[in-house]
């Protein structure tokens, strides 16, 4: 089992419908796929988490990264997991509001005030998905 976690930013930013739009038919592509994962979107800034065989992750992150959807994506972390942490979930949505910022920066060793509420996540490696599944605990 493999994860791939990225960052990228939504050029004209995403409406919440918008948002579910998208996740609606990646939760169907999903499901026949075997991947899970969870993303989080918080003012044009979107971070999302990939697991499944790797191959399979590989291959949906491509087509992913070439949807002009957003730009600007970068993979801050991917490697082998022994087993999935958002199981039962074909894509969980986050859309962050004032509770979870401040559930992310109680977390964070930096100073908050100039990082954004997604940078809090990437910067914080190890509390990162921590926090991400405190966040699944809140949708
Ligand atoms: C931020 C973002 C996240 C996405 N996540 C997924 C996803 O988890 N699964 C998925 O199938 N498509 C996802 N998509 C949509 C894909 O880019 C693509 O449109 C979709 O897989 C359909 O591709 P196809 O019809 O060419 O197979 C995402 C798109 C964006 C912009």
């Amino acid at each position: 089992m493999f994860e791939l976690l990225y960052t990228s930013l939504s050029p004209s930013g995403l409406t919440h419908a918008e948002l579910v739009e998208l996740l609606e038919s990646a939760r169907l592509k999903n499901k026949l796929l075997g991947i899970t994962g969870m993303m989080i979107y918080h003012e044009r800034e979107i971070m999302q988490i990939l697991e499944g065989e790797k191959e399979v992750v590989e291959t949906l992150f491509q087509t992913i990264l070439e949807d002009n959807r957003h730009t600007s994506v970068n993979v801050f972390y991917q490697g082998d997991i022994e087993e999935r942490a958002f199981c039962g979930w074909s894509m969980a949505l986050k859309h962050l509001d004032d509770k979870a910022i401040k559930m992310i920066a109680v977390d964070y060793e930096g100073n908050e005030q100039k990082a954004s509420a997604i940078s809090m996540l990437v910067d914080n490696q190890n509390r990162g998905k921590k926090t991400f599944l405190s966040l699944l605990e809140t949708i």
